[in-house]
C-alpha cells in the first residue's frame, strides 16, 4: 500500500463513493422505472467487506468517502459501517465520511451517524410541495424527509440539499427552495438530469439546462463564484443577498471531468471508473479469492481503465440512455 492512486491522465483519486445497496424505498421518475430488478441479495458485499475495501482505498490515499445507494439508510447496520470507516478520521487518514440519502429514514439514524464521525449529509429533496414530491418520487411523503432533515440538523450534522432540476416539475420552486435553504442554513445544489438507465419517460422532456437557471438567478441576486470546493463536482456560488451557498452540477452544459478525483463501488463490489462508462474491475472476486494483496494490485490495474470523460447527451428524443445501469447501481 501507500502509493497514491493516479489514473492514465494524471488525475489523483482521493474520493470514493460506495453504493451500499441499489434498492430504494422511492422511485424518483428521473432515476428509476417503477418496476425495477435489483441485485440478488447473495451478491451484495457484507458490511465487513465494504469496510475492508474502504481500508484498502484509504491506505492508497483516498481522503473522502461517501456512502450512497440506492438509499443507503434502508440497509441495516449503516451506522455500524460508518463507525468502522469513521475510525480513520480519528487517526487523520480520512478527511471526511459522508452520506447521500433521500432522508426518509434519516430521523432515526442521525445521532448514530454523528457519533460515527459523520459531520455532513446530502439529502435529496426535489420539491417541498407534498403533491409535487409525491409525483416525482411516485409515492414519497415529503414530511418524513423534512423530519429527517430537522433531526440531522439537531444531531449536529450539516445538511446540503440536492435538487435535480426538472423542467415543468420543480422549475418554479428553485428560487423558493434557495430561500428556504438560506433560512435553514442548508447549502443547495442543483443537478442536471443524466441519461443513466431506462426509466418510464423521456428524460429530454424534463431536462432543464442549468446555465439558464444560473443566469436567471444572477439577474436577481449577486452570485459570486467560490473557490473552495468540497471535492465533489459542484461549482459553488455565494448568494450575497441571502447569505446562502448554491452549487451547480452541470454534466451536460459544462463538463467537469478534467478535475475528476473519484471512483465508485457498487453494492456487489464492482469498481466503476466513471459514472458514464462501463469500465470496471471486480473487487469482490479479488477480495474473496485473493485477499488484501490481490485487492491492492487490482486498484493499480483499475487506474489504467479510467476514461477521460463521460459523453452524456440528452437533447435527442427517445434516445437510449448513455449507460444502461441506473444511478442507484453506481452510486452517483
Ligand atoms: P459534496 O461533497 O457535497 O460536494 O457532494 P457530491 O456532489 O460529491 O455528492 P452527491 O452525492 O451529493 O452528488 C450530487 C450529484 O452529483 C449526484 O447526482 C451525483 O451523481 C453527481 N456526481 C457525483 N460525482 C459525479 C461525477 O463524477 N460525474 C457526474 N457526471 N456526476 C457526478
Ligand atoms: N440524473 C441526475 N441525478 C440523479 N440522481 C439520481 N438519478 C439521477 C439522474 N439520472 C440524483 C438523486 C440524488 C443524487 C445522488 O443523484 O436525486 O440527489
Ligand atoms: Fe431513490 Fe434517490 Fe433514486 Fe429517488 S433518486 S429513487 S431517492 S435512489
Amino acid at each position: 500500500g501507500g502509493r497514491p492512486l493516479i489514473d492514465g491522465f494524471g488525475r489523483r483519486i482521493t474520493y470514493l463513493r460506495i453504493s451500499v445497496t441499489d434498492r430504494c424505498d422511492l422511485r424518483c421518475r428521473y432515476c428509476m422505472a417503477e418496476a425495477m430488478t435489483f441485485m440478488p441479495r447473495e451478491q451484495i458485499l457484507s458490511l465487513e467487506e465494504i469496510a475492508a475495501v474502504a481500508d484498502a482505498f484509504i491506505a492508497r490515499g483516498v481522503r473522502k468517502i461517501r456512502l450512497t445507494g440506492g438509499e443507503p439508510l434502508i440497509r441495516r447496520g449503516i451506522p455500524d459501517l460508518a463507525r468502522l470507516i469513521g475510525r480513520h478520521i480519528g487517526t487523520g487518514d480520512l478527511d471526511e465520511l459522508t452520506l447521500t440519502t433521500n432522508g426518509t429514514n434519516l430521523a432515526r439514524s442521525a445521532d448514530a451517524l454523528f457519533d460515527a464521525g459523520v459531520r455532513r449529509v446530502n439529502v435529496s429533496l426535489d420539491s417541498r410541495d407534498p403533491a409535487v414530491f409525491r409525483h416525482i418520487t411516485r409515492w414519497g411523503d415529503v414530511d418524513k424527509v423534512l423530519d429527517g432533515i430537522r433531526a440531522a440538523k439537531a444531531a449536529g450534522l450539516r445538511v446540503k440539499i440536492n435538487m435535480v432540476a426538472l423542467k415543468g416539475l420543480n422549475e418554479a420552486e428553485i428560487e423558493p427552495m434557495l430561500r428556504w435553504c438560506a433560512g435553514e442554513g442548508h447549502d443547495l445544489t442543483l443537478i442536471e438530469t443524466m441519461p443513466l438507465g431506462m426509466i418510464d419517460e423521456d428524460r429530454t422532456d424534463r431536462y432543464l439546462p442549468l446555465d439558464g437557471v444560473r443566469d436567471d438567478l444572477a439577474s436577481r441576486y449577486t452570485l459570486t463564484p467560490l473557490a473552495d470546493r468540497t471535492g465533489g463536482p459542484a461549482r459553488y456560488h455565494q448568494v450575497t443577498e441571502l447569505g446562502a451557498r448554491i452549487g451547480f452540477i452541470t454534466p451536460l452544459t459544462e463538463n467537469f471531468c478534467a478535475g475528476c478525483n473519484r471512483v465508485r463501488i457498487t453494492a456487489t463490489g464492482k469498481l466503476y471508473m466513471c459514472l458514464g462508462h462501463d469500465d470496471r474491475v471486480d473487487l469482490r472476486a479479488a477480495l474473496r479469492e485473493g485477499g488484501p494483496a490481490a485487492l491492492d494490485a487490482l486498484l493499480d490495474e483499475a487506474m489504467s481503465l479510467k476514461p477521460l470523460r463521460h459523453d452524456f447527451r440528452i437533447e435527442e428524443r427517445n434516445a437510449a440512455p448513455a449507460v444502461q445501469r441506473h444511478m442507484s447501481v453506481t452510486g452517483g
